[in-house]
C-alpha cells in the first residue's frame, strides 16, 4: 500500500546528461543532471540517489550539519538522559537519505529546507523530551532524551487488526522512536513501508537509531489516511485546503501539521500545554538554526487551538490483550 519510491519513471527520454562536481563537507558530492520529457531531474551521491527533481537542489547535509544537530539536542547524552549514546547525526542523515528524493528537506529551496528541519525536529524534540521547567539548559534543550516509553501501562495490541497486522506473541507495541509509534497497526504499517519486520520485532526501533529516524520521517511524509495530506505536504505548501478545511480553520500551516499527526490530543482544545510545547520547540530551533522565529509567521498559523481535528479519535481507549 505504502511505497517509498515513486515509481512513475518508466520510460526515460534521455535528452541531455551533464555532470557537475562539488565538494561539500570534505566528501565528494557529484550532482548528475538529465532531462526527462523536458523536466530536469538529478541524483546526488548516496544522499539523494534516485533520479528526482528534488535531488537538483541542496541536500540536507549541505545546510544542516553535525554541529547544528548537537546544538538542537545538546542534553541528550548527559548521564540523566534515558537513551545515552543512542541518537546521532549520522543516523539522522542516513535515514533522511531514503526520503530526500521524495522532497524531505529538498523541496522549495534552502530556506524551506531549514524550516522543515526545524519543524520536523521540533516535533521530534517535543515528543522525546525529558526537559521540565527546572532542567539545566532550559526545558527546550532536552529533545531525544528518550527512545522509548518508560513505563507502558499496556501492550498496545488492537485485536481488531488481527487479520492485517496480528500482534506477535509476547511483543509489546508501546511507544518507541523519534516520533514515537504505538499500537500493532502502526508498527505493521511502518514495517511494510520500511521493509523491516516491525510487527514481529517492534524492539528494532529502540535498538537502531537509523530505523527509528526512518519511521519518524516516514510518519512525517505519509498521509495517515487516504485523501489526507502528509505533514510534509502541509508544511511545504503542496497541499491545497478544501472549503471544509478552511471552515475547520485548517490551513497550510505548522499548526495543521500537529493536527494531522495528533488530532484532538493536541488541537481544537484551546491553548493547551502539549500544543504549546511543540510550538516552542519549533521556534527555538528556528532561532538556533539562524533563521529566527519571526519567519514562522503569525501565531494563528503556528497554533491549532481553534482547528477541528483531521482525525476524530478512532483509537481504542483500552487494550484488548
Ligand atoms: C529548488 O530550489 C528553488 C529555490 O532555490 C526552488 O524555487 C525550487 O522550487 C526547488 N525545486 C524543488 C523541486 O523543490
Ligand atoms: C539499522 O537499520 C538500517 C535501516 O533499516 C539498516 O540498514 C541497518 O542495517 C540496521 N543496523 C543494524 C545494526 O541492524
Ligand atoms: C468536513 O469536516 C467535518 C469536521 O472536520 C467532517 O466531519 C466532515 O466529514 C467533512 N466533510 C467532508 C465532505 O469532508
Amino acid at each position: 500500500m505504502v511505497t517509498i519510491r515513486s515509481g512513475s519513471i518508466v520510460i526515460l527520454v534521455l535528452l541531455a546528461v551533464s555532470f557537475l562536481a562539488l565538494v561539500a563537507n570534505g566528501e565528494d558530492k557529484t550532482i548528475k543532471v538529465k532531462k526527462v520529457r523536458g523536466n530536469k531531474v538529478c541524483t546526488q551521491g548516496w544522499e539523494c540517489s534516485w533520479w528526482s527533481k528534488y535531488c537538483c537542489n541542496q541536500t540536507i547535509s549541505d545546510y544542516f550539519q553535525v554541529y547544528q544537530f548537537e546544538q538542537l539536542f545538546s542534553k541528550r547524552n548527559t548521564p540523566i538522559a534515558h537513551a545515552v549514546g543512542f541518537w546521532d547525526y549520522q543516523s539522522f542523515i542516513t535515514a533522511a537519505a531514503l526520503f530526500e528524493p521524495l522532497g524531505f528537506g529538498t523541496t522549495g529551496g534552502k530556506l524551506m529546507g531549514q524550516k522543515e528541519m526545524a519543524a520536523f525536529l521540533g516535533h521530534v524534540a517535543s515528543k522525546t523530551s525529558c526537559g521540565y521547567g527546572v532542567a539545566t539548559g532550559g526545558p527546550l534543550a532536552w529533545g531525544l532524551c528518550y527512545n522509548r516509553e518508560m513505563s507502558p501501562m499496556q501492550s498496545y495490541c488492537d485485536e481488531s487488526w488481527k487479520f492485517k497486522y496480528p500482534c506477535s506473541p509476547g511483543a509489546e507495541y508501546y511507544g518507541r522512536g523519534a516520533l514515537p509509534i504505538y499500537w500493532n497497526f502502526n508498527y505493521g504499517a511502518a514495517g511494510e513501508a520500511l521493509k523491516a519486520d516491525l510487527l514481529n520485532h517492534p524492539e528494532y526501533i529502540e535498538q537502531n537509531a537509523t530505523l527509528a529516524f526512518q519511521a519518524a520521517i516516514w510518519r512525517w511524509m505519509t498521509p495517515i489516511k487516504r485523501a489526507q495530506p502528509s505533514a510534509h505536504d502541509i508544511f511545504v505548501g503542496n497541499w491545497k485546503p478544501t472549503k471544509n478545511d478552511t471552515l475547520s480553520k485548517r490551513g497550510p500551516t505548522f499548526g495543521s501539521t500537529m493536527n494531522v499527526l495528533y488530532g484532538e490530543y493536541t488541537c481544537g482544545q484551546g491553548s493547551i500545554d502539549p500544543m504549546n510545547n511543540i510550538i516552542s520547540h519549533y521556534l527555538y530551533f528556528l532561532d538556533l538554526m539562524g533563521i529566527g522565529r519571526e519567519d514562522a509567521g503569525p501565531n494563528d498559523e503556528l497554533s491549532c487551538a481553534e482547528q477541528k481535528p483531521f482525525n476524530p479519535s478512532t483509537v481504542p481507549s483500552s487494550s484488548s490483550s
